[in-house]
């Protein structure tokens, strides 16, 4: 079996493990005689599942039972939405850091419907950064301070996550689960599951019970979080939570946060260290800011750059054409892409060099 060297942002690789799981059970789950996605998301079997699914989430962030823990759908980009439609009242402000192109779309959305602060802008910046601690003028009594923890687009990461004196709300789409950090600093965390966390499909929010108490009243049903807190509400995207439950697993067996972090450092290093090693390649990003999930680097010009994707791919090494609306190469290095991925890049890196140098 081939499997190929996965660079993609998103939906991106998942652990083979877990695939290979998935394959047994596909057609015959537990001996019930059916697939996962074929039986009622109240029975015994999927209520397990899902249970599970929060379990592991739980054990793995160690969220405390004051946080709900929601598998929803609509994606990271109906986030950009839900949260202000829940969480910025009549009259109050609510507090952006504007980093890059997936915070702009989260402000985008508070902007139809609240007030927004942009509290810090080093989204039109290039090389690209997240701000610094002084940059950020945060407004008294915000409804909420939301910040996107890594760039996926600019390969950006906030190191350390600002004080903002109101509640911290943070898109962690393409960082979570990736290194360890305080859940009891968040109002409320989201994400897209396909990148770190599972396929896409479903998307997961943790948000603390004093938090969710504060929601605006008219919210629609299905939109309010509060109906998702109490209860399994409506159907949900049964087969991207059966695949979540198993990389959740399957990163308990890595070491958990602690463990995989220290792989994905040691995955970011060869590859930011291979960049800086000479000239030809650059660094997308202020050294400070550089994300350890998505590396974003440039060559001397947009042939070459053309010229780099293109033989990478018949080398075995996909996905690495940056973004549409910034160019260069992006390596999304998730939980799951494999160490010898990144070495199989360094050398290719090297040899490209060495060719076209
Ligand atoms: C940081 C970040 N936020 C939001 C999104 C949008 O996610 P979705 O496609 O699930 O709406 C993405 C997708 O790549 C992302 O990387």
């Amino acid at each position: 079996m081939a499997r190929a060297y996965n660079f993609s942002a998103g939906p991106a690789i998942l652990p083979v493990e877990v695939l290979e799981e998935a394959q047994k059970d596909l057609v015959d789950y537990q001996g019930s005689g059916m697939s996962i996605m074929e039986m009622s998301h109240r029975g015994k079997e999927y209520s397990a599942v899902h249970d599970e699914a929060i379990a592991n989430m739980r054990e793995l962030l160690g969220i405390s039972d004051d946080y709900a823990v929601l598998f929803l759908t609509g994606g990271a980009s109906g986030q950009f939405a839900w949260i202000p439609m829940n969480l910025l009242g009549e009259g109050q402000v609510a507090d952006y850091t504007a980093t890059g192109s997936w915070a702009s779309k989260a402000i985008k959305e508070a902007k139809i419907l609240g007030k927004v602060n942009i509290a810090a802008d080093s989204s039109k910046e290039s090389p690209a950064r997240m701000p610094l601690a002084d940059e950020c003028t945060w407004t008294d009594g915000a409804a909420y301070a939301h910040i996107t923890t890594n760039e996926t687009i600019g390969g950006i990461q906030w190191k350390a996550f600002p004080d903002a004196g109101s509640p911290l709300v943070a898109d962690m789409s393409s960082d979570i689960l990736s290194r360890p950090f305080d859940v009891s600093k968040f109002g409320l965390i989201y994400a897209g599951a396909q990148k770190n966390i599972g396929p896409a499909g479903v998307t997961v929010v943790l948000i603390k019970d004093d938090f969710l108490q504060k929601r605006n009243e008219g919210v629609a049903t299905m939109l309010d979080y509060k109906t998702h807190a109490d209860k399994l509400y409506n159907t949900p995207p049964v087969f991207a939570v059966y695949m979540v439950e198993k990389v959740l697993r399957w990163l308990e067996g890595r070491g958990g946060i602690d463990g995989i972090q220290k792989i994905n450092e040691r995955k970011a290093k060869m590859l930011y260290d291979r960049i800086d090693k000479t000239d030809f390649y650059r660094g997308a990003a202020v050294p400070d800011s550089r994300s350890v999930m998505n590396v974003c680097f440039r060559l001397p010009s947009e042939e070459l750059e053309g010229q780099f994707v293109k033989a990478a791919a018949a080398a075995g090494l996909q996905a690495l054409k940056g973004h549409r609306s910034v160019g260069g190469i992006r390596a999304s290095i998730y939980n799951a892409c494999p160490t010898a991925a990144v070495e199989a890049l360094t050398s290719f890196m090297d040899e490209f060099e060495q060719k076209n140098g």
